[in-house]
């Protein structure tokens, strides 16, 4: 089985707020189990969050996303059971749930453990023998962010399974199988991008993924360019959102040129026959068919370190996002500002679904610090809301943690914690039964940041 090489470390300065090392993370966990266990775990399991650096909503269009595995990630420290109970705490909500195996139903009221479960489901359904397990989870990955917690949560949760019951999947079929958890038990019908990103990912490379064939081939981007995520702070929510609409309404539009998926038809013959779709179905046609273009022009741009491109692509992505498809919110007009008006910026556009969430940017490596800083200030003084802006390297897939902590990569640093526990609290969960906390004793690893 595959084990998790270090992520390389955070440069230090304002680039990035409060990074931990892997060793203390490590240690807050596994003091977390020993205390409602009384054991140490056995297991460690991580899986990565993602940022799509192009192609928004292309997925579900079978189309292309050059996509990004994160630093950003979720543990789950586990143990075997005797019985075919999974009991779990959630370090981050602070919250605890258990379900057993012979029966698993949806829990309306831990919202978060359905990621869970339904993996579980889905998993026993394709006739996987699932062990039960006690399991203390811990993410890094922000919640409702546009950066894949969801996702994160599934892969990692059928990496313990897969550890457990001694059998093994590759890692397409994981991130299908976590896919089909998301869209039929927890019901938001999200495309392949998120959990194949978590399932599949490369240290050190972005992924150029091809959705109608589920292959992807990594892409070194040109040494130099940093990729950088600002966090508006306004939330979004994928299942209330109007995710659903836009894809009806793509799947509309295919119907109507007489295709499977808008990813058959190419820029010219879009162009030809879009007068034969409703307006707001060609809105949304367009956009795909223009964005999908974009994904593999930007590729190459990223390799070439092609500033121009770089900047006209994902300005050209932005205004798409904003005018055709009508995912913009205005934190997100703000924060692209601040970031196209910053030191070193290359070019910049949003990240995952939309509606609020994270913009990414691509930055000189030498200016990533002044970058960061000019961000943080430019958008506190328009909202008086603090951003997190932060630097993100590419990281592997779901896999297995070193599983004694004096292993070699112990000492590295991983992910960028920039919150507190109740910050980063519901992170696992769309909806926190609990938001706002921001209890973990005094000395946690995990602080909270202050506004500039
Ligand atoms: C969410 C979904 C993905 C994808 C993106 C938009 O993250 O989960 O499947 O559709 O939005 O690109």
């Amino acid at each position: 089985m595959r084990t998790e090489t270090a992520t390389a470390p955070c440069p230090p300065g304002p680039a990035c707020r409060d990074v931990v090392s892997r060793t203390e993370r490590r240690a807050l966990v596994e003091a977390e189990f020993r205390r409602r266990y009384d054991r140490a775990p056995s297991l460690w399991c991580r899986a990565p969050g993602r940022v799509d650096l192009m192609g928004s909503h292309t997925d579900y269009n079978l189309g292309y996303v050059l996509t990004l595995p994160i630093g950003c990630d979720t543990w789950i420290a586990a143990r075997p059971r005797e019985d075919r109970t999974v009991c779990l705490y959630s370090l981050n909500l602070e919250a605890e749930a258990s379900f057993g195996l012979d029966r698993v139903v949806s829990d309306p009221q831990a919202r978060w453990s359905n990621y869970v479960r339904g993996v579980a489901q889905v998993l026993q359904t394709e006739g996987l023998k699932l062990n039960g397990f006690d399991g203390v989870i811990h993410s890094t990955v922000p919640m409702s962010s546009g950066l894949s917690s969801s996702a994160a949560l599934e892969c990692v949760t059928a990496t313990v399974f897969e550890a457990l019951g001694g059998w093994k999947l590759d890692p397409v079929n994981k991130a299908l199988l976590c896919q089909r958890a998301e869209n039929q038990f927890v019901g938001v019908n999200c495309g392949i991008l998120d959990q194949y990103t978590s399932c599949a990912g490369q240290e050190g490379c972005a992924l150029l993924l091809d959705c109608r064939d589920l292959s992807s081939r990594p892409v070194k981007l040109a040494d130099g360019i940093k990729v950088v995520i600002g966090d508006t702070k306004s939330k979004r929510e994928l299942a209330g959102s109007e995710y659903g609409q836009r894809r009806a309404q793509c799947e509309e539009g295919a119907r109507r040129l007489g295709v499977q998926a808008l990813r058959e038809i190419s820029l010219e013959q879009f162009n030809a026959r879009e007068r034969e779709l409703p307006s707001e179905v060609a809105k949304r046609c367009r956009f795909i068919v223009e964005e999908n273009d974009r994904v593999l022009k930007l590729g190459a741009a990223l390799k070439a370190f092609d500033r121009q491109a770089i900047r006209q692509l994902t300005a050209a992505s932005f205004r798409g996002a904003c005018d055709l498809y009508e995912i913009g919110a205005p934190a997100m007009h703000t924060m692209t500002e601040a970031m196209l008006a910053a030191p070193g910026v290359i070019g910049a556009r949003q990240a995952g679904a939309g509606f609020g969430g994270c913009l990414v940017a691509f930055v000189e490596e030498a200016s990533v610090d002044a970058f960061a800083a000019s961000v943080r200030h430019a958008y506190f003084a328009a909202t008086q809301t603090q951003p997190e802006v932060y630097l993100v390297q590419a990281a592997a897939g779901a896999g297995l943690l070193p599983q004694t902590p004096d292993a070699p990569d112990a000492h590295h640093r991983s992910g960028f914690l920039t919150a507190s526990i109740g910050k980063t609290a519901a992170r696992h969960s769309p909806h926190p039964s609990r938001p706002g906390r921001t209890h973990r004793p005094k000395d946690s690893i995990i602080r909270n940041p202050e506004p500039n």
